[in-house]
């Protein structure tokens, strides 16, 4: 995936988890929302009325923005270090919230 945004170390040993079952690879112990964004990903999850498009923006634990699912459990991608094997799903708004 391209991205805008760039790993300031490189170095970090890689491990693997999955993103909505492709499996990646993200540098172990870094901040999960940065990790993704660096890999690519743009969107993190859809609004539950709307379903509009969201990503990180605060990168500290205030908007919200960057919800994901660690394991079916809703988490703030921002809070969280990345460690093998997390599975990660991306809410999808409406359809999601209705079932
Ligand atoms: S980016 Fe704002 S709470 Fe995570």
């Amino acid at each position: 995936m391209n991205s805008a945004f760039r790993d300031l170390t490189p170095a970090q040993q890689l491990v693997p988890v999955t993103l909505d079952g492709d499996e990646l690879m993200l540098p172990d112990g870094a901040n999960l929302a940065a990790a993704l964004l660096a890999y690519g990903v743009g969107v993190f999850r859809g609004t539950p009325v709307s379903g509009a498009p969201r990503a990180p923006y605060c990168m500290m634990g205030a908007c919200f923005d960057c919800l994901i699912e660690l394991h079916g459990v809703t988490r703030q991608a921002c809070m969280t270090q990345v460690q093998a094997g997390l599975v990660i799903t991306k809410p999808k708004g409406r359809d999601h919230a209705d079932g």
